[in-house]
């Protein structure tokens, strides 16, 4: 699961929908399983064309898919979670070394970077100390790592790869420590000689935890170890959990349900500059926003050329359009994992009355359920995490952090459906589609 991609295309016989279908893959023979298939839905999709232009179906047949298309899972081509170490793996040694950390951004942000920061203790022979969050960060959220995270299992669950303690140890409170900035996307190299500061240092404090590891060329055992840490070790703590897990039974005794992850709020738009379909008076106000914003570095932004170029979010409406022509039903449950919504029912009113059965978080929990959520950005954002992995299909309208972050967990746990509008096709009347899994 944790691999470079390979992606494959082919037409579907419609002419309004273009699919490209994603998957990951490592061993060749499964790159040569991966091109059979295409070579077959490739076969199928042609000879679909022939009959439809001996036999001219209605629209309605035309577009009529099934069940297992809206909703069963993406094709896995036999790729399946591989997480157990090898028999060469052993928990890593000099524990009196220690690496403390500070883990920076959003919610998902922060939980690849502490995966990583697990990997790189691992790689380091250091004892890793729970990581504090930043808490200056945009999102403003003073919870600890033990308000969002069940500490205990983290710890246990590791207990083979990486010792992992809740404190550095009182004696080494006032100890020197190194400060590193680690470079981003190194490998074993860069943290082999980073394992030279041991001889000044016993504490090494690592300032920001998205200093990403190399994707590739890492050791089999490294990589298994972050997808554990990941999904194993990462859980939420247990009030978001079992608040997530009732708010999942509530949206499933309507039947199944789509999550979409609606990237429609004022900081994204301002952010982007994506003024698309909004007043003059709403693109002014994002453009101050921008310009008052010191960590965004671009100010000027021309919002035609963002949106040609794919950098824009879809629209609620948009993604009411696109979800109809897909064939979901208008009375599907779609739950909106989102913060608030930019201009609020004015740019939803499209997408509820193709599908009225419209859901947010403050709709689905009570008040009191709620509460303890209120000006905590990352818990809420766990709660959106936990329904969104849970779900029957998963639209991202933009990408991201949490896009990505949850379309890979979905892949880890049976290749659950994702689809993602191609944005960059939005405007020349082609819908497109990426289907991952
Ligand atoms: C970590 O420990 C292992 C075995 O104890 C050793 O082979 C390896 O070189 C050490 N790595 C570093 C970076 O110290
Ligand atoms: C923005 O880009 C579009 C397309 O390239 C162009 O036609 C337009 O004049 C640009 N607007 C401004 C204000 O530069």
């Amino acid at each position: 699961m944790v691999n470079p991609r390979a992606a494959s295309s082919f037409s579907s016989p419609s002419p309004l929908l273009r699919f490209r279908i994603h998957t990951s893959s490592s061993i060749s023979r499964c790159v040569a399983l991966l091109l059979a298939f295409s070579a077959v839905l490739f076969f199928f999709s042609h000879r679909q064309i022939d009959e439809v232009d001996r036999n001219p179906l209605s629209l309605e047949e035309f577009f009529s898919v099934s069940e297992e298309q809206l909703w069963g899972s993406s094709f896995g081509h036999g790729y399946y979670p591989c997480v157990k170490p090898t028999s060469r793996y052993a928990a890593s040694e000099n524990w009196d070394r220690y690496l403390t950390v500070r883990s920076n951004g959003g919610l998902n942000q922060m939980r690849t970077g502490i995966s990583d920061m697990v990997a790189v203790a691992r790689l380091m022979n250091a004892t890793l100390v729970i990581p504090w969050l930043d808490k200056k960060s945009f999102w403003q959220d003073s919870s600890t790592f033990s308000d969002i995270f069940d500490e205990l299992h983290f710890i246990k669950s590791l207990q083979g790869d990486v010792r992992i303690v809740k404190e550095l140890p009182k004696e080494l409170e006032s100890a020197p420590r190194a400060r590193k900035h680690f470079t981003s996307w190194s490998g074993v190299s860069y943290y082999e000689e980073m394992a030279r500061l041991w001889k000044d240092y016993q504490v090494i404090h690592v300032p920001k935890s998205d200093s990403r590891l190399a994707n590739n060329g890492l050791p089999i055992d490294i990589q298994k170890l972050r997808c554990r840490a990941l999904y194993h070790a990462l859980h939420f703590a247990a009030s978001i959990e079992s608040l997530g897990k009732k708010l999942v039974e509530r949206l499933q005794s309507h039947g199944r349900y789509i999550a979409l992850h609606l990237r429609y709020e004022k900081d994204m738009l301002s952010f982007t500059g994506c003024t698309y379909g909004l007043s003059d008076l709403e693109a002014e106000e994002l453009r101050i926003m921008r310009e008052n914003t010191n960590h965004w570095k671009l100010k000027k932004i021309n919002s035609t050329e963002q949106r040609i170029g794919g950098y824009c979010p879809v629209t609620p409406k948009e993604v009411g359009i696109f979800l109809q022509a897909l064939g979901y039903p208008p009375s599907t449950w779609i739950y909106i994992a989102a913060g608030e919504i930019y201009g609020g029912d004015t740019y939803l009113a499209d997408l509820r009355s193709r599908f009225p059965n419209l859901v947010f978080k403050e709709t689905l929990a009570t008040t009191e359920e709620l509460q303890n959520f209120a000006s905590h950005a990352s818990q809420t954002a766990a709660l959106d995490y936990i329904i969104s992995v849970e779900s029957d299909v998963f639209v991202p309208s933009y990408t991201g952090n949490m896009a990505r972050a949850v379309e890979g967990h979905r892949r880890f746990l049976g290749h659950r459906k994702t689809i993602s509008p191609d944005r960059l096709l939005v405007d020349h009347s082609i819908w497109g589609v990426q289907i991952g899994g």
